[in-house]
């Protein structure tokens, strides 16, 4: 079996225009900005347009484009699709082939959409790195993009300050030099399902105008719980991936955590002993936006030079499902 080393190729992101901040909250639900800044971190989120277009495959769309330019390549080189979302465009078809389309690609090239929730972006990472690692893609794109806005009960204090919406992307290819990903893991905890669902709408419980009347079919968590599980599995994954590259936690440079908390992502800095320089947030500007926490992050901290060639920056997910992954990688 051929044995290619992954590369990050090209990084892009796109964030709708709207800002709503803490303080427009205040203006419709009982809660005020420095709850939510003390609690979690947030000041502000980016919210899609209904009207117009700003779906999450017109975000992917933008984001690509970025990264392309960035990898000097062009649409027709991308030989796989893979896009991580729990807000596609639509049911049918899956929102990577819609993306394909927009892109202009007629290459008929490989596209799936990738349910994972907030680690779906680390999920569509590792699987491009075995397509790539194996021979069976050449140059990935894997897109995280999420229109959460759609999904939140905008009345319930105690999930709408938390999200927004975004997109991330990363075009991944064969590396012929010290590139590489260096390790990977992915899980799930099925037992933990009712911590973090959205049962309404599904197969089992298709959508009435009941379910709608009632508010029943919006995003339901239990933030405390989603809390505990998720700080001990982010320090859990992020040890096993350094130490199958046989690294220890001083070689990496740069930790990009899923933006679900600030407080999260503290506490799993300082169960690794990592300094928090040493990790790239965001989530101040645009709350949790899901699939695209990892690689907006990611991005941002490439475009404005943190993250440099040949440094270790190690991604660390965690969402519902409750699904899990982290990947160490040499940029
Ligand atoms: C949601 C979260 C911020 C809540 O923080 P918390 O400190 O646990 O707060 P609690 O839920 O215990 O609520 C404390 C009080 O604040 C109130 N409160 C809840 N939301 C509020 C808001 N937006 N503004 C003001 N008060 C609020 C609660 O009603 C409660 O009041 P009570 O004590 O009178 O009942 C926190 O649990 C969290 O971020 N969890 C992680 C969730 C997450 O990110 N999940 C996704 C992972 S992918």
């Amino acid at each position: 079996m051929s044995q290619y080393k992954t590369k990050v190729l090209g990084t892009g992101m796109c964030v709708p225009e709207r800002v709503v901040t803490n303080v427009d909250l205040e203006k419709t639900i009982e809660t005020n900005d420095q709850w939510i800044y003390e609690r979690t971190g947030i000041r502000e989120r980016r919210i899609c347009k209904t009207i117009g277009g700003e779906f999450p495959s017109d975000l992917a769309y933008s984001a690509t484009l970025q990264a392309l330019e960035a990898a000097n390549m062009q649409p027709n080189d991308i030989d796989m699709i893979l896009f991580a979302s729990v807000t596609p465009d639509m049911k049918l078809p899956n929102t990577a082939s819609i993306l394909q389309t927009k892109l202009g690609i007629e290459n008929q090239c490989a596209c799936l959409d990738i349910a994972a929730a907030c680690s779906g972006f680390v999920y569509g990472t590792n699987m491009a790195h075995a397509m790539i690692q194996t021979g069976m893609a050449k140059t990935v794109l894997v897109v995280g993009s999420e229109m959460l806005s759609q999904e939140i009960d905008w009345t319930d204090r105690r999930i709408c300050i938390l999200f927004g919406d975004g997109c991330g992307v990363a075009l991944y290819g064969r590396s012929e030099d010290n590139s590489a990903i260096l390790a990977t893991c992915l899980g799930a905890d099925g037992t933990g399902k009712e911590f973090f669902q959205q049962p309404v709408g599904g197969a089992v419980t298709p959508l009435t105008k009941e379910h709608i009347l009632n508010r029943e079919h919006f995003m339901q968590m239990k933030g405390t719980e989603m809390f505990k599980v998720a700080t001990r599995t982010l320090a859990k994954n992020a040890k096993k991936v350094i130490a199958d590259a046989g690294m220890s936690l001083s070689d990496v440079d740069w930790v990009i955590p899923h933006q679900a908390n600030y407080r999260i992502i503290e506490t799993t800095a300082k169960l690794l002993g990592i300094p928090m320089d040493q990790v790239v947030v965001n989530i101040d500007k645009y709350g949790n936006t899901s699939a695209a926490t990892v690689p907006m992050a990611f991005h941002e901290a490439v475009a404005d030079g943190r993250i440099k060639r040949g440094q270790i920056v190690l991604f660390d997910a965690f969402g519902a499902g409750l699904t899990h992954g982290a990947t160490l990688l040499r940029y």
